[in-house]
């Protein structure tokens, strides 16, 4: 069962700015200590500016999980990837949100904010925070991750 005391970080471009809302608030009222780091509007931004916030948090250990959205969620797990500490995972449905926890021991879920529904992305971000990675052989796995070539 996820610890609802812990603090969350969430970001978002423009294209994800009304999913945001929708989760801050939905989250907040379900006892979620969600922290919205932006953006404030639907006004045209760049989705870096208000990713990177989000992925040092997590990179310098500061929160264990964050949530990121962009329009496609592409941008925005491209860009949180860069920290070699994070394992963003794109989700666009429930068994996916449970499996980049499980085996990937993801820390921010990317999601697409143009793609999905709200009642969706809500029940995949629950579904993320509160799946445990499973260990054993991923862990070898995940480690290979930053051992490029
Ligand atoms: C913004 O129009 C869009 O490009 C952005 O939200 C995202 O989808 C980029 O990956």
């Amino acid at each position: 069962m996820f610890d609802k005391s812990l603090e969350i970080p969430i970001g978002s471009d423009h294209g994800g700015f009304d999913l945001k809302q929708f989760l801050v608030e939905k989250l907040h009222t379900e006892g979620y200590n969600i922290k919205d780091l932006g953006t404030g509007s639907i006004e045209s931004v760049d989705y870096p500016d208000f990713i990177h916030p989000v992925a040092k948090l997590i990179q310098d250990g500061k929160n264990k999980f964050g949530i990121i959205i962009c329009g496609s969620g592409q941008g925005a797990s491209m860009t949180a990837n860069k920290y070699p500490n994070v394992r963003a995972g794109l989700c666009w449905d429930v068994e996916q949100a449970r499996l980049t926890r499980l085996h990937n021991n993801a820390n921010i879920i990317s999601l697409p904010g143009r793609f999905v529904s709200f009642d969706l992305a809500l029940e995949m971000v629950k579904t993320f925070l509160n799946t445990e990675f499973e260990g054993g052989r991923h862990i070898l796995r995940i480690n290979k991750i930053s051992k490029t070539l």
